[in-house]
């Protein structure tokens, strides 16, 4: 989708973060924007401060409720005109480990980050299909999609994210709308804090030991995100990812050589000759 002024993007998770910078980045080109976040007062901050740039509507919607997702779609195309646009962005960092994962955290975080996404693309595809016009989705993964390592639940969830998009990308092809799967490494935003303040989310019973362990990892994590690529980069990256209707957009090559080591090892497990 080359022309983006005056198109219609719905960017989830799109008060703070990588959604954010995605909404500045669109913003910039004269698309008119749809935030939607469970954080208000952050919506509340980015409407203000894009409102100076472009038309902004801003819904305080969990992407998990599918009825509310529906009623907000309806608004926000009646109040900004159809989505031509959608970026299925929002997503938490974290779960459980192996030793303390139970059905409640597996729920919330494939809850969030996959069925969050699919929820966008059967809230929107059908409408896309429907009016026959230009449209580009751009579902957010992670590097954590295309290798493991990063933990169990939250690499599970973003490998379906890379699955689905791959997927999706081929049977909306013949339809002209473009599919983008965004698969960052590290980069600068608050995820870590914002995952761990998320209302309702499952506790873990953790020893004093295991407190401090996982406080300790935790600030490693953070300082390692806190060195990562500026949101607004990547915002910069999707809306060239997106006229040029890339199926990968990646932000750096920091699992460049994890990527290599993976696709030769499936390769190897070919059985020779055939
Ligand atoms: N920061 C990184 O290093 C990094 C790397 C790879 C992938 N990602 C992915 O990028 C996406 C954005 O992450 P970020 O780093 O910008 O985090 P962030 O916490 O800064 O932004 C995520 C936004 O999504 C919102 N959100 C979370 N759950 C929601 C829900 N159920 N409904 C509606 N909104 C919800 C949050 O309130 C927040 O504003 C996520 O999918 C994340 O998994 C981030």
């Amino acid at each position: 989708m080359e022309r983006i002024e005056g198109k219609t993007a719905f960017i989830t998770g799109g008060a703070r973060g990588i959604g954010l910078g995605i909404a500045r980045a669109f913003a910039r080109e004269g698309a008119k924007l749809i935030l939607v976040d469970i954080d208000e007062a952050a919506l509340k901050a980015a409407r203000a401060e894009l409102s100076e740039r472009t038309s902004v509507e801003t819904f305080a919607l969990d992407v998990r409720d599918r009825e509310a997702y529906a009623r907000v779609a309806d608004e926000a195309e009646a109040r900004l005109g159809p989505v031509s646009i959608l970026c299925n962005n929002a997503g938490v960092a974290g779960g459980a480990g192996v030793t303390h994962m139970t059905y409640a955290h597996w729920d919330w975080v494939m809850g969030i980050n996959l069925n969050g996404v699919i929820n966008g693309v059967q809230t929107f595809v059908p409408r896309m299909i429907k009016r026959k016009t230009a449209a580009h989705i751009v579902n957010t993964a992670s590097g954590a999609g295309l290798v493991a390592g990063v933990g169990l639940l939250y690499n599970t969830s973003k490998f379906a994210v890379v699955g689905l998009s791959e997927a999706l990308r081929g049977e909306l092809e013949p339809f002209g709308i473009g599919v983008s799967v965004l698969c960052p490494g590290p980069v600068a935003t608050s995820i870590l804090q914002n995952t761990l303040a998320f209302p309702g989310r499952p506790q873990i019973a953790l020893t004093p030991e295991e407190v401090e362990m996982s406080e300790k990892t935790n600030k490693l994590f953070s300082d390692y995100l806190s060195k990562g690529v500026p949101p607004d980069e990547v915002g910069r990256m999707v809306l060239a990812g997106v006229k040029a209707n890339r199926l990968y957009i990646l932000t750096d090559r920091v699992i460049g050589s994890f990527i290599t080591a993976r696709t030769k090892a499936i390769l190897d497990a070919i059985p020779a000759g055939s």
